[in-house]
């Protein structure tokens, strides 16, 4: 059996270009399970998962949750908002308790930035990032990866633009990691004010023109305006910021071409795209979504592989 050259998953930056084709093609062979009448395999019955989310989550979340239950894999939930961090304790003692009660991998979402990379070096377990503050999300960029992969079969050579709040998103960091090493060409368009200085060493273009950045792409991935973590004003007003960099169906027309349409999820409707965008038979944010289970299971799978715990 193939399998990843990590033991973890802590970012795109760890992995190479195989392990993205072999997580792609298990994740295919995983979405063909999920569209069965019987959608569980049970691959996984010996192995215990615990979900970790210090900060709030929807799509990253459930789709974890399924995609361990369509594994028969046993799960455990934890938010930390009903939990003892309240009370003071460590993130380290947290996971150590419940390691205690023979858990063999952890997904950790959490807002500071490396939380589940200093994990994996103090705890004995297998770590998966479900996302670090603005650091990585390295199932939110696979899952799009593979969303595009499935429309055009290649990313060599494909122009994508990566529109909005650059400068607080996991997904964009992510998701340049994952298209570069996939061959494809990678443009950001923001606000100067919401453009990391130094984001250009990473080989990438910028823009301060969405039009002319949707003139260039092929794919468009709009970022949500991550007003939580922002504590100063970053542009004037969300209703400038949406008639400079929010997608609406009138621009999608003036293009004369058929872009794809990406968005990470939670949509701020109105604000970086309009509903007409976002429910429009361009938009493939749905297919994102399905293809999350998919290549969350792909993810969990192989990692269970590295550990010494039988697979059926
Ligand atoms: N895309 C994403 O991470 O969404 P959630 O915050 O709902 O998990």
């Amino acid at each position: 059996m193939k399998t990843l050259s990590v033991s973890h998953l802590l970012g795109i930056k760890y992995l190479q270009l195989e392990d993205l084709h072999l997580i792609f093609e298990t994740a295919t062979h995983f979405k063909e399970v999920i569209n069965r009448p019987i959608k569980k395999v049970p691959s996984l019955r010996d192995i215990t998962i615990a979900n970790l989310f210090f900060e709030n989550s929807t799509r990253t979340k459930l789709s974890f949750e399924l995609a361990e239950k369509r594994l028969s894999a046993d799960v455990i939930n934890f938010s930390a908002a009903q939990s003892s961090v309240k009370k003071g304790e460590t993130l380290i003692d947290t996971v150590n308790n419940i390691l205690a009660m023979k858990v063999d991998m952890v997904v950790i979402r959490h807002p500071n930035p490396g939380a589940a990379h200093f994990l994996s070096k103090h705890v004995k377990s297998c770590i998966i990032n479900a996302g670090d503050g603005t650091h990585e999300h390295p199932t939110q960029a696979l899952l799009d990866a593979y969303s595009l992969l499935e429309k055009w079969g290649d990313l060599k050579g494909k122009r994508i633009a990566i529109v909005g709040d650059i400068l607080h998103s996991r997904v964009a960091l992510s998701n340049i990691y994952a298209l570069q090493m996939l061959g494809a060409e990678v443009r950001l368009c923001a606000p100067k004010s919401l453009l990391p200085k130094h984001i250009k060493e990473l080989g990438v273009s910028t823009s301060y023109d969405l039009e002319q950045t949707l003139r260039w792409c092929d794919a468009a991935n709009m970022l949500r305006v991550q007003n939580e973590r922002m504590d100063l004003g970053y542009f004037p007003s969300t209703r400038e910021y949406s008639q400079s960099f929010g997608l609406n169906g009138n621009l999608l027309k003036k293009l004369r071409k058929e872009i794809v349409i990406l968005h990470p999820g939670p949509i701020n409707r109105g604000v970086e795209i309009t509903s007409e965008v976002a429910d429009s038979s361009q938009a493939i944010i749905l297919d994102q979504v399905e293809n999350g289970v998919a290549i969350r299971m792909a993810i969990i799978y192989l990692l269970a592989a590295k550990l010494n715990i039988p697979i059926q």
